[in-house]
């Protein structure tokens, strides 16, 4: 796949962009994308304790020509049915608006369905995550510390969140 920073007449940015899941060897690397992406390293942190951490994850790095630019990260959390939270998804500053972000996503969201999980569940920008389905009345019924209107869930099986409610249980990553 061939991307082009649209907003510029440079030379491709990603000539060759592959998703693949990520190793020990990408720690330090994951959180120099991650932290570069957010501005701050908590959220590396987070991305590197969670991957540390017993509950199953799914860790999965974008990279173009080789070089680690972006990384998503979909851990699974306690509920009702089958379901993971996904967060961070990060992508480096420069390699942004080529659908690298979209990528991740959808390539992790494939592989929880995969592996059997029902649902998603993410809290951040309604305008990027509804492309892929997510929706925040689904998660309305379930209670997290987090809940509100950014909090948004994606049923991976069709009706898996039908009548379910009640809390959510995150790793204790999540809280440090
Ligand atoms: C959010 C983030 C991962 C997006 O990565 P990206 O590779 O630039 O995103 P993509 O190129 O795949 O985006 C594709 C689409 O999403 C839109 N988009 C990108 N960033 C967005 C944002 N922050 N909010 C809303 N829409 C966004 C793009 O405009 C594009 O829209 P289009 O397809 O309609 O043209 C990246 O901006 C990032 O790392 N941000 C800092 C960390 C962060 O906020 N992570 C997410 C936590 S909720």
């Amino acid at each position: 796949m061939g991307l082009r920073d649209p907003n510029k007449s440079s030379p491709v940015l990603c000539n060759r962009l592959t998703i693949r899941h990520s190793s020990e060897a990408d720690a330090a690397a994951i959180a120099i994308v991650v932290t570069n992406a957010f501005g701050q390293p908590q959220e590396a942190d987070l991305a590197l304790a969670l991957i540390a951490a017993p509950e199953r994850t799914i860790s999965l790095v974008a990279e173009c020509n080789g070089r680690i630019v972006g990384h998503v990260l979909l851990t699974e959390i306690g509920a009702p049915t089958r379901a993971v939270a996904l967060a961070p998804l990060a992508v480096e500053p420069e390699f942004r608006e080529m659908q690298i972000g979209v990528a991740l996503v959808r390539e992790g969201l494939a592989q929880a369905a995969g592996e059997g999980y029902q649902a998603a569940f993410v809290l951040g920008r309604n305008a990027y995550y509804e492309r892929f389905g997510f929706r925040s009345p689904l998660a309305d019924s379930f209670d997290v510390p987090w809940q509100g209107a950014q909090f948004m869930a994606l049923e991976l099986t069709p009706g898996a969140l039908a009548g379910k409610s009640g809390a959510l249980v995150y790793p204790d990553a999540f809280f440090a």
